[in-house]
């Protein structure tokens, strides 16, 4: 089972409306996706009330023993996917979720605020010798910010693509119970998401075949 965390203290930048967007993407690929939900702000599980379908699944968990049993859990089950939500500060859960996560994903606009406020979550990233990318997010269509942003994540780690561009579509499925690949099917919000949801399970399976390598050179 791969672990998706998405992470960073910066409120509102996005980390929910992405694990949505990417957890319905992915559900094309695979439909045994899952939430884990550790933000007491519930805004996933508020979603899936609005959803009323039975997928993916959301188990919310309080502190860092739960995490664990929700993983194991839902690995006993088969899911392929679990998608891990945090809230915005660095607390035992968030710390976590990235130490159980196969990717962390850390959400940005094109601002320094979000930028300075990803710092600490890469620091403890790098300590837990995690893997992660930076999404650029509630992207303008173009300019300078937007340029002098991606040059900064660029030089601080890895940034994934496409940018995720400003679009209603993201907010008006998050209040419909969709993912915007559902709300909107052939959208350009849509488009990007698809993009991106490729863009993280190539590095998901890239990691997880460095993994293995690594695994039978030390056996070897
Ligand atoms: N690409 C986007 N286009 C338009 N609106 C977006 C986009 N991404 C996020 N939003 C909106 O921005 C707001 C904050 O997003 P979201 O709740 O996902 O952030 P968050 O990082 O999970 O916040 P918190 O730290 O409070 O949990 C929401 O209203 C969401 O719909
Ligand atoms: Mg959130």
């Amino acid at each position: 089972m791969y672990v998706l965390a998405l992470v960073t203290q910066k409120g509102g930048s996005g980390k929910s409306t992405l694990a949505v967007g990417l957890a319905v993407a992915g559900m094309e690929t695979n439909e045994r996706v899952a939430f884990v939900e550790a933000d007491p702000q519930g805004t996933i599980s508020k979603w899936k009330e609005r959803r009323g379908r039975p997928y993916p699944r959301v188990d919310r968990v309080a502190d860092p023993a739960e995490i664990e049993r929700a993983l194991s859990r839902l690995e006993a089950e088969g899911i392929w996917l679990a998608i891990v939500d945090t809230a915005a500060t660095s607390n035992a859960l968030a710390m976590h979720a990235i130490a159980r996560a196969d990717l962390c994903l850390i959400p940005a606009r094109p601002s320094p605020a979000d930028i300075e406020a990803a710092i600490p979550t890469i620091i403890a990233i790098r300590r837990l010798k995690r893997r992660f990318a930076f999404v650029l997010n509630q992207t303008p269509p173009r300019g300078c910010r937007l340029t002098e942003a991606a040059t900064s994540l660029n030089s601080l780690g890895v940034l994934a693509l496409p940018y995720v561009g400003q679009r209603n579509d993201h907010q008006d499925a998050l209040g419909a119970g969709l993912g915007v690949t559902e709300f909107a099917h052939e959208g350009r919000a849509s488009e990007e998401i698809r993009e991106l949801w490729r863009w993280v399970l190539k590095k998901l399976v890239e990691g997880s075949f460095d993994h293995e390598q690594h695994a039978n050179r030390v056996a070897g």
